[in-house]
């Protein structure tokens, strides 16, 4: 069997295979905590029902083929062109949410993750923790050992090549041999073969395997970089609360809402009594607005029949944070909207179409906005910061053209002594003076 060289490539194949899917198993557990794990768990039925195994389940009970995908893009749409489909759609009163930007393979890659999911009983048996209800410690260790196995089966992958190329040489060399006339060499082991055969190409083996490692080095490499990098993040919220019908159809200002954001560092999220502003009177048209808004009434503790009155307490609504920074960063929301001018829409995206809850725009959406600087590196992403300080300029026009003197403070100190006037005639070679030329790339300003 060592010698069927046939089956080693099939073997080295498969493997490679393996080592593709762990890529998709790691981006479909991304995927799930991000989008679905705030109503399903794998084994536990919760807001939604338990995910294991759900395409089986789905084909034993008679859906049409392709469905489920359908399912997760538009529930609606599925529910009305397949009869199990709807019967999925009664479970219970809460409907799932659309994801219409899933694709096939990321909804396998969801699925594969979550029927890979170890029954919580069986875990328990084993002495680990269960899989359902982990803490955030377990998921790191969990993915540490993802990665254990990535490094055991390159491992594997790199020996089989370099077997695979022994067994290659060693079928020329018996068929040299016989067609020579002469005696195979019998009685050397596989090993000491190997050895000799290495020691004679050594340059060629030492280049393969320094390729080989090298590029097993950049490929870990770039995996790690895509690792919390989710560019249309989009959280699941108490209250489906449309951006569109607030700023859009009713025009209300975003400072209306998120009164802090040209004032303080954070832009702040509205309390119920901001809602309640509006809410008193209205409670919306259709079941399913009525439906939403009554929620902000029981946050609210409000009776709305009659002229209304408070009867509870207050509870507040846990939004859930969409854009989130880690806590190394420091972002200021009025330096960036009051000093530097820059809308809302270049980092949020058009709020006056936003028609589900806010999610994180990846960045060829936000490029699509007219006025928007085009970027490239992903949203959020420390990349995307430094590249809008690279190309973002500190005012339009002249500097002194700033009303409240900000600029104006720079510009006089710039222009007072002589090696800062050399400076600022580098700054302006290109016309603008951008943020990073005032400092916006230092590490400090953005790193506590
Ligand atoms: C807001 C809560 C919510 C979110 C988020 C959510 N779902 Fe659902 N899901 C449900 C509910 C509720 C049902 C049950 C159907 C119903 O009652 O409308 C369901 C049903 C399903 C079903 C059918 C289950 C079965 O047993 O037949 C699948 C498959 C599914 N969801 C996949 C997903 C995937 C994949 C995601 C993430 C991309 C997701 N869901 C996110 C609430 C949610
Ligand atoms: C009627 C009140 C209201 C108005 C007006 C409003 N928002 Fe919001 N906004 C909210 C609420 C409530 C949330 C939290 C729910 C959510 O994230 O979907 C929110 C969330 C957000 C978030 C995501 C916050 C996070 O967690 O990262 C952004 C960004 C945002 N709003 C931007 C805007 C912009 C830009 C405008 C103006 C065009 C605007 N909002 C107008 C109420 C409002
Ligand atoms: C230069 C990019 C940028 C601009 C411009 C910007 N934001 Fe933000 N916004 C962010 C970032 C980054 C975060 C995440 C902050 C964090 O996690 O500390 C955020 C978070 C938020 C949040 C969540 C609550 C908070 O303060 O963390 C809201 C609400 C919000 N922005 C609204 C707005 C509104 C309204 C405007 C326009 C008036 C605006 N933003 C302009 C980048 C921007
Ligand atoms: C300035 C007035 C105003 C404020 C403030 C306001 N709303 Fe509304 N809201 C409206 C109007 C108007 C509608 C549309 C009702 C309709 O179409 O009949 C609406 C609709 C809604 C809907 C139903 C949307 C749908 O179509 O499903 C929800 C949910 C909602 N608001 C939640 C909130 C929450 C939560 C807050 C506080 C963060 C809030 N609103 C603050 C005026 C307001
Ligand atoms: C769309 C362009 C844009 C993006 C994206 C952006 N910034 Fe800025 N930033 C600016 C502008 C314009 C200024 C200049 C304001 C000023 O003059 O103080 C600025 C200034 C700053 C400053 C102050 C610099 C100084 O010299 O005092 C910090 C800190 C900062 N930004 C952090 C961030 C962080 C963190 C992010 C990413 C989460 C970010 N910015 C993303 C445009 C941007
Ligand atoms: C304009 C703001 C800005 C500047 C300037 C900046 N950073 Fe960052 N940095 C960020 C943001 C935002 C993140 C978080 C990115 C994320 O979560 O993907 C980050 C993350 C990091 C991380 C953690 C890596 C990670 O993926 O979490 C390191 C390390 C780091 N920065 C180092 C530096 C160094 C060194 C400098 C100076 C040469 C610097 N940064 C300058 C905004 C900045």
């Amino acid at each position: 069997m060592f010698r069927n060289l046939k089956n080693w490539c099939y073997g080295t194949l498969a493997l490679v295979f393996l080592a593709g899917s762990f890529t998709s198993h790691a981006q479909g557990e991304a995927l799930f905590k991000a989008k679905c794990s705030s109503c399903h768990q794998p084994h536990k039925n919760g807001t939604g029902p338990k995910l294991f195994k759900v395409r089986q389940k789905w084909a034993d009970g008679g859906a049409k083929e392709g469905s489920i995908y359908q399912w997760v893009n538009n529930w609606q749409a599925a529910a009305a062109s397949d009869s199990y489909a709807q019967s999925v759609s009664t479970w219970s009163p809460t409907a799932m949410s659309a994801f219409p930007e899933l694709k096939k393979e990321d909804i396998n890659a969801i699925m594969d993750w979550v029927d890979a999911q170890p029954e919580p009983g069986a875990a328990a048996a084993d002495g680990a923790a269960p899989a359902d209800g982990m803490t955030p410690a377990d998921g790191a260790a969990a993915e540490e050992e993802g990665f254990g196995w990535i490094w055991i089966i390159l491992g594997v992958i790199f020996f089989t090549i370099i077997l695979a190329v022994g067994g290659v040489r060693r079928q020329l060399n018996i068929a040299s041999s016989d067609a020579n006339g002469e005696d195979v060499k019998e009685g050397m082991t596989y090993g000491e073969e190997f050895k000799t055969w290495a020691w004679k190409y050594r340059l060629y083996v030492g280049l393969g395997s320094l390729v080989i490692v090298i590029s097993i080095i950049v490929s870990l490499f770039l995996s790690l970089y895509q690792i919390g990098v989710i560019e249309d993040y989009q959280p699941s919220q108490p209250i489906a609360f449309p951006h569109a019908i607030h700023t859009g159809v009713n025009g209300i200002d975003c400072k209306y809402c998120h009164s802090s954001v040209t004032k303080s560092k954070s832009a702040g999220i509205p309390s119920v009594n901001v809602c309640m502003n509006c809410h008193k009177q209205v409670n919306g048209r259709t079941p399913a607005q009525q439906e939403q808004i009554a929620k902000v009434y029981d946050a609210a503790g409000w009776d709305p029949s009659g002229a209304g009155k408070y009867i509870g307490k207050v509870k507040p609504i846990i939004w859930n944070k969409v854009h989130v920074l880690p806590d190394h960063v420091y972002f200021n929301h009025s330096q960036h909207v009051v000093v530097g001018g820059v809308d809302c829409k270049q980092c949020h995206g058009d709020m006056t179409k936003q028609v589900e809850t806010v999610k994180v725009q990846p960045v060829s959406e936000l490029n699509k906005i007219e006025g928007n600087i085009p970027l490239t590196k992903p949203t959020m992403t420390m990349g995307w910061c430094i590249e809008c300080h690279s190309k973002k300029e500190i005012s339009l026009g002249a500097l002194d053209t700033k009303k409240d003197g900000y600029y104006d403070e720079i510009h006089r100190r710039l222009l007072q002594n002589k090696k800062a006037k050399a400076l600022y005639g580098q700054y302006l070679e290109d016309g603008i003076v951008s943020v990073s030329e005032l400092g916006g790339w230092e590490c400090a300003k953005c790193h506590y």
